[in-house]
């Protein structure tokens, strides 16, 4: 399986290098739907990560978000985004990344997330840990939601239906606070090495979460849907953390769930 995450180390590398290329090129972009950007920047991403793939690996199935589908009958597939993070990057805010997760038979066995602002490379694989630029990582130690620090994000597509802002102010209401970095795979490689407690998002992709879910786990995480149930990789939600504080944000989402908010939104005057 090594060579596995090698060779998704190396080729996320150098598509991280050809996304630093393009945004200090300045980006143009274009729309996949009314808010939903895409530049090319994702697209060239895409190419580069499916032809490395298709050469190393000419059996496995990938799947990319720019619609880079080659089906087999293989056991393996790849999940692939080659730019997450594209809002922020078609406006030159520095907070992005390319991420490759592998699944063997329906279990995530290998994830890279390479950010190539900070240089930072997040890998893990089944049974071996997860590693920040070569040095094994940990979940946070906070065992309260107190002193912990959260991320979540808000969807671009059918963002009308969202309804976490809710989650989002309860959640800000109860722990140290709230970040939304715009980025799902780097808010997931951060509950990983520590720097955030938990995170939760509605509506996520595979391709999305394939390789952070893997990396959560190894790092000593857990990883549900909001519901407590498995997280999924198709499910509607994902809610993952340190592990330790995994109960009491379960039990945050259930009160908001059955509408039970412990702190009402002030109403707004002036
Ligand atoms: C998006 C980012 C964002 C999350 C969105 C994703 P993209 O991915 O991960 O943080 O809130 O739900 O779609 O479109 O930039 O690859
Ligand atoms: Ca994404
Ligand atoms: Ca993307």
């Amino acid at each position: 399986m090594a060579s596995y995450l090698e060779t998704a180390i190396d080729i996320a590398r150098e598509a991280g290098a050809l996304l630093s290329q393009h945004f200090n090129r300045g980006i143009a972009y274009d729309l996949k739907g009314e808010y939903d950007l895409v530049t090319e920047a994702d697209r060239a991403s895409e190419k580069l990560v499916v032809e490395r793939l298709k050469n190393h690996f000419p059996t496995h199935s990938v799947l990319g978000e720019e619609g880079g589908l080659r089906e087999s009958s293989s056991e393996y597939i790849w999940y692939v985004d080659p730019l997450d993070g594209t809002t922020n990057f078609a406006h030159s805010y520095p907070a992005f990344n390319v991420t490759l997760g592998l699944e063997r038979a329906g279990e995530l066995i290998a994830g890279v997330i390479f950010d190539p602002v900070r240089q930072e490379m997040f890998a893990a694989e089944l049974g071996g840990g997860a590693f920040l630029n070569g040095r094994r990582i940990h979940a946070s130690k906070a065992a309260t939601l107190d002193v912990s620090l959260l991320a979540t994000g808000f969807p671009s597509r059918k963002r009308h239906q969202s309804v976490n802002v809710h989650f989002f102010h309860q959640a800000s209401m109860v722990t140290h606070g709230m970040r939304r970095s715009g980025s799902a795979a780097i808010d997931l490689a951060y509950v990983a090495c520590g720097r955030l407690e938990g995170f939760w998002e509605f509506g996520l992709n595979p391709w999305d979460i394939a390789a952070g879910l893997l990396l959560v786990r190894e790092a000593g995480g857990r990883t549900t849907d909001m519901h407590g149930g498995p997280a999924e990789l198709h499910g509607p939600h994902i809610a993952v953390s340190n592990s330790l504080i995994h109960d009491e944000l379960l039990a945050l989402f259930s009160d908001v769930f059955a509408g039970r908010y412990r702190y009402p939104m002030p109403p707004v005057t002036g």
